[in-house]
């Protein structure tokens, strides 16, 4: 594997060349997954990844077909639901995916050109602009398809100062574990299948007005038996950021394939959020029984030889199984968790950056061969 950096092409001149940028992001507004059971997935979104209890959707708020809970970490709000009636479309999403994500929500101030802008450049439309309101004021959502079966919201809410969206109340609890320092979504990846990534990157690209920042083939990512290929497409202002993966021929089955399978085709892979020390939220969630990915001693024998020198002990970083790498801006810290869910799909990332605006391209051979080892305990290799 290649850890050479001279030769990637950022792509940051053309991002900051996009004046006309005809789909302005504010950032994300939240991410919704359909779960399984939403009252029990806000216990653990709580404890073991210090959530804080915001809003509850469900049959006390006059709610018949599905219950939702929303919880918030500084600007990281997640959005839980899972469907109260047999059949419909969210119990069809878990039965073919499990417990995942199903919206990438996205803070605009203009939901209706929005729509219109990304519907006019091929978009698939999942809901036309409209507005929902209660007592607290108005909120216009408007949504389009993505990769698999997830979709953008696009979200509209300088007219609203209730707790989340239209229709929610606040979520009173007496349960409260601390938050653990997660700050904001960094970036989200996507998986999609065998030759569909730059499908997809074309799709942010045309249809989004995102531009590529990094790219890896397959030689740059992959071990003796997986392998991937990789993109990054950001929009205009850097405050969105969506990888795209899709596997690549190896020895043996791919990760990305691995998740393919059990996913049931193309969806979100992880969610890597922002820290400003590592040490102590990785330290946190491990306490609370997070469980991440192990990679061996001897990664940590000649790490600062390819990285050079960090403001951090290596001693705390190794104890706790985090990653470093370095790009021409500067160093990032990072470390993935294991699968959240039953199935071996979506994991989450604790990204801590120090000035590098890279993804850890240098950790990936370590990460993929970690990787290989808990798909061996599968059998998935
Ligand atoms: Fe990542």
């Amino acid at each position: 594997m290649s850890s050479k950096l001279d030769n990637v092409n950022y792509g940051l001149e053309k991002i900051f060349e996009a004046a006309d940028d005809f789909l302005p992001l504010n950032g994300t507004d939240y991410v919704e997954l359909y779960v399984g059971n939403a009252k029990q997935a806000a216990h653990f979104y709580k404890t073991a990844f210090g959530f804080q209890s915001v809003a509850y959707a469900g049959l006390e708020t006059g709610l018949k077909d599905r219950t939702s809970y929303v919880l918030q970490q500084d600007k990281i709000r997640l959005v839980l639901t899972s469907p109260m009636e047999k059949g419909g479309e969210i119990n069809e999403h878990i039965n073919s995916h499990g417990d995942g994500v199903k919206v990438i929500a996205l803070w605009v101030d203009d939901a209706t050109k929005a729509w219109k802008e990304t519907t006019s450049r091929g978009a698939k439309s999942y809901f036309e602009p409209r507005k929902e309101e209660d007592q607290d004021g108005v909120v216009v959502k408007s949504a389009i398809h993505t990769y698999g079966e997830t979709i953008h919201v696009f979200v509209e809410r300088s007219a609203y100062k209730g707790v989340f969206l239209p229709g929610f109340k606040k979520w009173e609890s007496d349960y409260n574990p601390a938050p653990v320092g997660l700050k904001f979504i960094d970036h989200m990846v996507g998986n999609v299948g065998w030759g569909e990534m730059n499908k997809w990157c074309e799709f942010y690209a045309k249809v989004m007005g995102f531009a590529q920042l990094v790219s890896f083939d397959d030689k740059d990512i992959s071990t003796e038996y997986t392998a991937l290929m990789s993109k990054v497409m950001s929009n205009g202002n850097g405050r969105i950021k969506f990888p795209i993966n899709e596997p690549a021929e190896g020895r043996k089955k791919s990760q990305i394939e691995e998740y393919i399978d059990f996913y049931n085709g193309s969806g979100v892979q992880h969610i890597a959020v922002a820290t400003d020390n590592i040490i102590e939220t990785v330290a946190d969630l491990r306490a609370r029984g997070v469980e991440f990915l192990y990679v061996p001693e001897t990664y940590y024998e000649d790490v600062l030889d390819r990285v050079g020198e960090i403001d951090e002990d290596l001693q705390p970083l190794k104890d706790l199984n985090i990653l470093i790498d370095r790009d021409d801006e500067g160093y990032l810290l990072q470390i993935f968790t294991k699968p959240v869910l039953d199935r071996p799909t979506m994991f989450f990332e604790i990204i801590q950056r120090k000035g590098a605006q890279s993804f850890g391209k240098g950790n990936f051979k370590a990460l993929f061969e970690s990787i290989e080892r808990e798909q061996e305990s599968r059998g998935t290799l």
